[in-house]
């Protein structure tokens, strides 16, 4: 009788310290939060994203998520070369290391011959590929040309814009300084006036990674899709 009395009153204490963390740190805790960053607009845009973001993520909301050795054959161990002291994992936020992290996956399980990404930026994720692909892999990576000579076609979003910003004028893409960098080959063109002709049905792997917009994210994707080979 005792032991079972302590059993319900360790139960719902449980649920009180839930339900007190969710309101003092959660919810009035994340709103006090908010409110200090009223006099940061920027910083509380972030917030909001991040929270946003986070919260979608964690509810299940958008695309149906799968994990990797679900859609792809993996064997149970796989090494895979990774940059560690540039570029996304050396950001705080852990999202991007996971994005890394499946992408050379990705290389190194499917072993695509020939990889297609839209958007270059600094050339990281084409390094990425060309260090977790095969020898005789090519990697084509398109981005807006550098000398502002063309501009969307379609409409962008803001950080599309301050994208296209840090990328116009630089050609110092990271795959330049190392030796897997010979297998990357630079293409450059709006992604929705680009001529993919040559690229239809020979594509093992196509990363959309170019504008964010709903308008360029279709182009792009069936363009992409026209350009996979079967099985890709
Ligand atoms: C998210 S960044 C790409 C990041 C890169 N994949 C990486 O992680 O290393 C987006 C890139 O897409 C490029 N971009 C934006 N609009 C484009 C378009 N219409 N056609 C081709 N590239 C575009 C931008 O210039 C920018 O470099």
């Amino acid at each position: 009788m005792v032991r079972e009395v302590y059993t319900c009153f360790r139960k719902l204490s449980q649920i009180v310290n839930v339900i007190r963390a969710s309101l003092v740190s959660g919810f009035i805790g994340g709103n006090l939060a908010t409110l200090a960053l009223l006099r940061h607009p920027s910083a509380a845009m972030g917030y909001i994203q991040y929270g946003l973001f986070g919260w979608r993520f964690i509810s299940g909301q958008g695309l149906p998520q799968s994990h990797f050795h679900e859609l792809f054959a993996t064997p149970k161990y796989v090494s895979i070369d990774l940059l560690p002291t540039i570029g996304y994992l050396t950001y705080w936020d852990a999202n991007y290391a996971k994005d890394v992290f499946y992408l050379a996956l990705l290389g190194r399980v499917l072993s695509p011959k020939i990889v297609f990404e839209i958007g270059t930026l600094q050339g990281y994720t084409a390094l990425l590929f060309a260090l977790n692909t095969p020898r005789d892999t090519i990697i084509y990576t398109l981005d807006l040309p550098p000398d502002d000579l063309c501009s969307p076609s379609l409409p962008t979003t803001i950080i599309d814009d301050a994208h296209i910003t840090a990328h116009a004028h630089s050609t110092e893409y990271l795959y330049r300084d190392h030796p897997a960098g010979t297998k990357v080959r630079q293409l450059y063109g709006d992604s929705a006036q680009f001529d993919f002709t040559p690229y239809h049905e020979k594509v093992d792997l196509f990363f959309i990674d170019g504008a964010h917009s709903y308008e360029y994210v279709r182009s792009d994707s069936l363009n992409a899709l026209v350009c996979t080979r079967r099985g890709g």
